[in-house]
């Protein structure tokens, strides 16, 4: 039996306003590349290459553009409309008549794993087991599903962001499931917070005698959800990077430590970039400007004597301004300036609902 993937974005992404406004959280490019596309290529690597996608309200078309058929990413992909988020749960019964009788590994959309889903899917090969989660020890639980283990290493209770966790056992957001699971979710009530969860389905295989084994996971992980998420992950990856200049670095352009630099883009003399750090397709670099460490600059954008510095800018931007700016996620489309108008004095600012600005 061929084992599939269920990739999940759909999702609301309210807490990553204004930049889910123009689309789902999971296309967020962190060192230059969608969460979610590190989830498609994880699930890849482990030998999975039939894969639902499931979509949300929000954005759809959006993810149906970035992945296509799949071909580009070596999987076979189809499509599930999901329509309101009603809960990781509910998504995977929208998805029963494409998952069969297959077993399959689900990937929350906004995750992202070092060391990706290898290790769960050899766990599951060594046999006899009906579902196998991921666990991380975390210092801040209450965020998460949180698995209670006894002193013999059995698994004996998941609990859905509990306030008071009796255990800093995270669950991690990838899962592989086999049939039993979808008698589970059609057990299980919707939470306080109106959603099917997974995790009372995890329990419900639990308490009903099947086996879910549980594998600690090795090297970091991250749930995207908030905006410092995404500036850890993108650090997180920074320090992976394999430096790779295929643009035009000028004479007189300062490069330091690893730097990656896409096709067409341009480091024009006096300019610096401190690695690690990513410059997109077709970007423009100019004099005085400074960018690193740890910064992702997207495709189509041209920066002139600003320093940013620790930041995403997530493409097709202008920044040309004579300031510093740090621990910043920039959305696309965007025109950041300085102007020699003296008076009114001040910041002139036009910014989407929901923005976050700090002066
Ligand atoms: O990140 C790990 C955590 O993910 C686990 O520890 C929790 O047990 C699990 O419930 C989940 O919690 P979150 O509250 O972080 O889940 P979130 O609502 O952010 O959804 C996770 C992903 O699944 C996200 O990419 C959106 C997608 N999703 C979510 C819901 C509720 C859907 O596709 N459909 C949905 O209905």
């Amino acid at each position: 039996m061929a084992m599939k993937g269920l990739l999940l974005s759909g999702g609301s992404g309210t807490r990553l306003r204004p930049l889910t406004h123009s689309g789902p959280k999971q296309l967020i490019p962190v060192a230059n590349k969608p969460v979610l596309i590190y989830a498609l290529e994880d699930l890849r690597k482990a030998g999975i290459t039939e894969v639902g996608v499931i979509l949300g309200l929000n954005g759809r078309e959006q993810v149906m553009d970035r992945i296509g058929d799949g071909s580009a990413y070596g999987v076979n992909v189809s499509y599930i409309d999901q329509g309101a988020p009603l809960g990781i749960a509910h998504a995977v019964a929208c998805a029963e008549d494409f998952l069969a009788d297959d077993p399959f590994v689900v990937y929350l959309g906004d995750n992202i794993l070092r060391y990706g889903i290898a290790p769960l899917v050899a766990e599951y090969n060594k046999g006899q087991c009906d579902a196998v989660i991921a666990l991380q020890r975390v210092s801040d639980p209450e965020r998460y599903g949180v698995a209670e283990v006894d002193e013999r290493g059995r698994l004996i209770k998941l609990v859905e962001k509990p306030k008071k966790p009796k255990s800093d056992l995270a669950l991690v957001g990838v899962y592989l499931f086999t049939t039993p699971i979808f008698n589970a979710i059609r057990q299980i009530e919707p939470s306080r917070r109106n959603e099917l969860e997974i995790t009372d389905a995890i329990q419900r295989l639990i308490d009903t005698r099947y086996f879910v084994k549980h594998h600690v996971i090795q090297g970091w992980w991250k749930d995207t959800g908030m905006p410092e998420d995404i500036l850890e992950v993108n650090r997180l990856l920074l320090d992976d990077l394999v430096p790779l200049v295929q643009g035009t670095v000028e004479e007189g352009a300062i490069l330091k430590g690893r730097v990656s630099i896409g096709k067409e883009s341009v480091l024009k003399h006096g300019c610096t970039v401190f690695g690690p750090t990513i410059i997109g397709e077709n970007c423009t670099i100019d004099a005085g400007t400074y960018i690193g460490p740890y910064t992702s600059i997207g495709d189509n954008t041209h920066v002139s004597e600003a320093h940013i510095e620790d930041s995403i800018v997530i493409g097709e931007s202008v920044i040309t301004c004579r300031e510093t700016i740090v621990e910043s996620l920039i959305g696309d489309k965007t025109q950041i300036r300085s102007t020699d108008q003296k008076l009114p004095k001040g910041h002139r600012l036009i910014v989407g609902s929901g923005s976050s600005i700090d002066l």
